[in-house]
């Protein structure tokens, strides 16, 4: 957006009862570019200033029309809006500039400043294949971590390992029974799987298996040393294989506490519950009671004395208030578990904590893959790094047909594969269930990862062919064509676009941002020459070709995708 001409109009705009920073607010981007480029819809004003919107709107124009500051060309009241519209030239010659002096820190902001978003994410479980349902937890929540630090935020990544549950039990007894360290170092975690199926096999002609396993748990439950020993091996196991898929993916956590972490910080959070009164007895077990807000009994101890998954989620809660002070405390976790965490923030609600209304669930859909593959019951499942293996050498496989003397194919496929699985998991409404196909994610005109990475690519190359010139030459009357003012228009966009993406927890604002970007640079690129173009127009045009690569290459990062120099 236009900040500073937003800024001096509404300063001139008089509106009866509002401030100029009112005014300021109101003013947006309007949905249509060809209402304008900025406009004041005047419906909420017709309650204040009991006149109809098109009144409002007619009369401001009238008043405003003699006194728009310099860059805005004109102004007029349609339906109740009332539309600017600026001075071509000076719109694409501030834009322009100002992504070309940002370059890579264009869009970034301060509205984060001071404040800490926690972000829990990927929370993959310790000793379970790390399959294709994990895919969207861990991007969607990389690519927000990436966005909000953009805006300002000190944002803090937290993997809640799911490290703790009487199955590390049968898992030692299917280890001790059917494993051994030296295999289970060079195999990884194919055994722990393995095993673990096997486990459940053999207990149920024989369960005394259970027993052993519910012994093994108690162990390590009161720290026995081999137990603990085991445990660690099976995490170390998992954390290390997991890495190499997080390295791909480009994703990073500042922690891993998970929920063993929160072993001993249960007790203090029962007590306070206790206190307050909010813990009953239910058939032995402790709940808090929900019935008033139309929800289960969130149970918190079972009458074992076992504690439970939400238990440790509140304990979690109170850790990272403490630790980090958050201002949002976000959990990126499948739709599935909306009625958990609902029961959390409720409980946290009732204790009286401010700051439950900081908790945000942040949930999405299920993907699952054209074949319709995705069960997870008996060890037939689908696993992530198989997917991006398969991406990667389809993508390959499609490099080498179309640019078979391409240098380091290899690597250029590794950045079109996985980039093409990231943008897909990102490409659309989280909430929304998709599936998964091979030929739609790499299609290289299509809505894609590999098609923003081509465009980018596309760019790049272009500003090699044009070589050095001096930007400073451009002409920026050169760009009134409507192919140049909708380039123009979305790179000035960029910024709204990742604040709108940060406020709804929402990546594919950005992703089908690019493919717009994208779509109309290409057009700008089939309408517009630049090389051999009279003095003023080629540069304006070349800066074009390097703000909408400055702008490729950032959204890409955001989103966790590399752009190749060629492909
Ligand atoms: N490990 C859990 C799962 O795979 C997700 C944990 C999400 N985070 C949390 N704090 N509960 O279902």
């Amino acid at each position: 957006m236009a900040t500073e001409l937003k800024r001096e109009l509404s300063r001139v705009i008089p509106v009866e009862g509002l401030s100029e920073e009112d005014v300021y607010s109101l003013m947006t981007a309007p949905p249509d570019l060809k209402m304008g480029d900025l406009t004041l819809p005047c419906f909420r004003l017709a309650k204040t200033l009991r006149k109809s919107p098109q009144v409002i709107a007619a009369d401001l124009c009238a008043a405003v029309k003699d006194r728009l500051p310099e860059g805005v060309a004109s102004v007029e009241a349609v339906n109740g809006y009332l539309n600017f519209r600026f001075d071509k030239a000076s719109e694409a010659a501030r834009v322009i500039k100002k992504v070309l002096s940002d370059g890579a820190s264009y869009g970034s902001d301060t509205i984060g400043k001071g404040k800490t978003v926690c972000i829990d994410y990927s929370s993959i479980n310790i000793a379970k294949p790390f399959h294709i349902g994990h895919l969207l937890t861990t991007v969607i929540g990389g690519s927000l971590y990436k966005i909000l630090e953009k805006l300002g935020y000190k944002c803090v990544g937290i993997n809640h390992l799911g490290d703790w549950g009487t199955q590390f039990g049968k898992l030692i007894v299917a280890y001790k029974k059917w494993c051994s360290e030296e295999e289970l170092r060079k195999e990884g975690m194919k055994v722990l799987t393995k095993i673990y199926v096997r486990f459940h096999e053999e207990a149920e002609k024989d369960p005394t298996l259970d027993d052993e396993a519910r012994a093994w748990f108690k162990k390590i439950e009161d720290g026995d040393e081999e137990a603990t020993r085991l445990f660690s091996l099976f995490k170390e196991i998992t954390l290390r294989e997991v890495g190499k898929t997080y390295d791909r993916l480009k994703i990073k956590f500042d922690s891993y506490a998970g929920e063993s972490f929160y072993n001993d910080k249960m007790e203090p959070v029962l007590q306070e519950l206790e206190k307050k009164g909010l813990l009953v007895e239910s058939e032995g077990a402790k709940v808090v009671d929900l019935s008033e807000y139309d929800m289960p009994p969130c149970l918190l101890v079972k009458a074992d004395g076992a504690t439970l998954y939400a238990t440790r989620d509140l304990a979690a809660a109170f850790y990272r208030k403490a630790t980090y002070d958050f201002d949002k405390c976000l959990y990126v976790v499948a739709y599935q578990q909306n009625l958990h965490f609902k029961q959390v923030f409720k409980v946290l609600e009732l204790l009286g904590k401010d700051w439950a209304k900081d908790m945000v669930h942040v949930p999405f859909g299920m993907v699952s893959l054209e074949d319709g593959a995705m069960s997870t019951r008996k060890g037939k499942v689908v696993l992530l790094e198989d997917v991006l293996n398969n991406a990667v050498q389809k993508s390959l496989d499609i490099i080498t047909a179309k640019n078979p003397d391409l240098e380091d194919k290899e690597r250029v496929a590794e950045t079109v594969g996985v980039g093409a699985v990231i943008f897909f998991a990102l490409s659309n409404n989280r909430i929304k269930d998709m599936v998964f196909s091979y030929d739609k994610v790499l299609n290289f005109d299509g809505e894609t990862g590999p098609y923003v990475q081509y465009t980018t690519t596309r760019c790049k190359s272009l500003m090699k062919k044009i070589g050095r010139y001096d930007e400073k030459k451009a002409d920026y009357a050169s760009l009134s064509d409507e192919a140049s003012c909708a380039v123009i228009a979305d790179l000035n966009k960029f910024g709204e676009v990742l604040k709108t993406a940060a406020e709804r927890y929402e990546p594919s604002y950005l992703s089908r941002y690019l493919i717009d970007l994208c779509k109309d640079f290409n057009r700008f690129y089939l309408n517009n020459r630049i090389l051999n173009e009279p003095e003023g127009v080629k540069e304006a045009r070349a800066n074009v070709v390097y703000a909408v690569k400055t702008v490729l290459e950032e959204g890409l990062r955001l989103l966790g995708i590399d752009a190749p120099d060629k492909m």
